[in-house]
């Protein structure tokens, strides 16, 4: 059976593109083939945080994945920090990669744009390693994942090539699965950007668990361009195009013949606002109920970390062995 694995973040506060772009990817997989989903705490900590806040955010997470649809008896939910093999085999992985590869990563370069490289933690230089061995420690085929890391994506698979062709056959090369509609959800208020946890405006993201008149109104004002023409090209119309995409993400539909139905902006917008609405209001109240027992939350990440221990283990030692450690 195919395996599934992906992860995300308990930082900052959830935002649709992580809905569009991976979670509901997840919900799906899980019925279709061996899921695993990890929330993955360790990496929240390769740039400035609170630990009180952290755990908060971890079962947070947990949560809101549970709200959208996972069901912890059919795939495996757990917090990344739960199951050590994750940074016993990226230290195997880091004597794998090289200096050069990891300081090509975009997101490295955009995260230390402004602060410059020497006040970056190692850990954010060295974090695609970690989700490397996040994905390789469950000899995953598919991994569910937005545009965005797309590049962390292809790290993984020259690691995985070259682990195997030093070493011997030891992982499986996984393939990344980026949806076709909905992969890169743009910033509302700057569609030449995504949308962004740490860089968007307030105005520019919609939160998941964002009060729902709020959603409406940020999507009513969303930026489009001065003409009027209603058309699906994210190159020439990202604004236009952008809330296409949410609309049929939202409605089941395909953009390019969404547009035709529409001759301005104006309904455009307000049928989005009205479709993403729609598409958020079960996830929050579910959400809501799920926060009133936050123990069941905690019991259901403690079941998942153990039956990921059991999968992670012969392969964390199946890499040990294969690089010449004695076992
Ligand atoms: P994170 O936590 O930043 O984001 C979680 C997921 O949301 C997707 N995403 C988007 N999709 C569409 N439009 C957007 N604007 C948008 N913004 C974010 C991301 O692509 C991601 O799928 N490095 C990862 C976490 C990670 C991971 C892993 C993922 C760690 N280990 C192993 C897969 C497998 C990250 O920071 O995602």
């Amino acid at each position: 059976m195919t395996r599934v694995f992906s992860g995300i973040q308990p930082t900052g506060e959830t935002h649709l593109g992580n809905y569009i772009g991976a979670m509901r990817q997840y919900v799906v997989d899980q019925h279709h083939h061996e899921s695993l989903y990890c929330v993955v705490d360790l990496h929240a900590v390769t740039v400035e945080h609170d630990p009180e806040v952290l755990r908060e955010r971890t079962l947070q997470m947990a949560t809101l994945l549970l709200a959208v649809g996972l069901d912890p008896e059919v795939c495996t939910l757990f917090a990344q920090s739960h199951v050590p093999a994750h940074t016993q085999l990226a230290w195997l992985l880091e004597c794998t990669a090289s200096f050069g590869e990891l300081r090509r990563m975009t997101q490295f370069k955009e995260k230390t744009a402004t602060g410059g490289e020497g006040a970056a933690r190692v850990g954010l230089f060295t974090y695609p390693v970690l989700m490397a061995a996040d994905i390789l420690l469950y000899d995953t085929d598919r991994v569910p994942v937005g545009d965005d890391q797309r590049q962390h994506i292809e790290l993984t698979r020259d690691l995985a090539e070259r682990f195997n062709g030093r070493y011997g056959p030891t992982f499986t090369v996984p393939s990344g699965f980026i949806p076709e509609v909905g992969a890169r959800i743009m910033d509302l208020q700057d569609p030449a950007t995504k949308m962004s946890k740490s860089r968007s405006s307030p105005q520019g993201k919609v939160l998941v668990l964002e009060d729902l008149a709020s959603v409406a109104k940020k999507i009513k004002r969303a930026v489009t361009d001065a003409e009027s023409e209603v058309r699906y090209d994210p190159a020439a119309k990202p604004g236009v195009s952008n809330l296409l995409s949410l609309l049929a993400v939202a409605t089941g539909g395909e953009p390019a013949a969404l547009a035709e139905r529409y001759e301005q902006y104006g309904p455009l917008k307000a049928d989005t606002a009205e479709a993403v609405v729609e598409l958020l209001r079960p996830v929050q109240e579910c959400h809501a109920e799920l926060s009133r027992d936050p123990g069941h939350v905690a019991a259901a990440l403690t079941r998942g970390a153990e039956r990921a221990v059991e999968l992670a283990q012969p392969v964390l030692e199946r890499a040990q062995r294969a690089m010449g450690f004695l076992r």
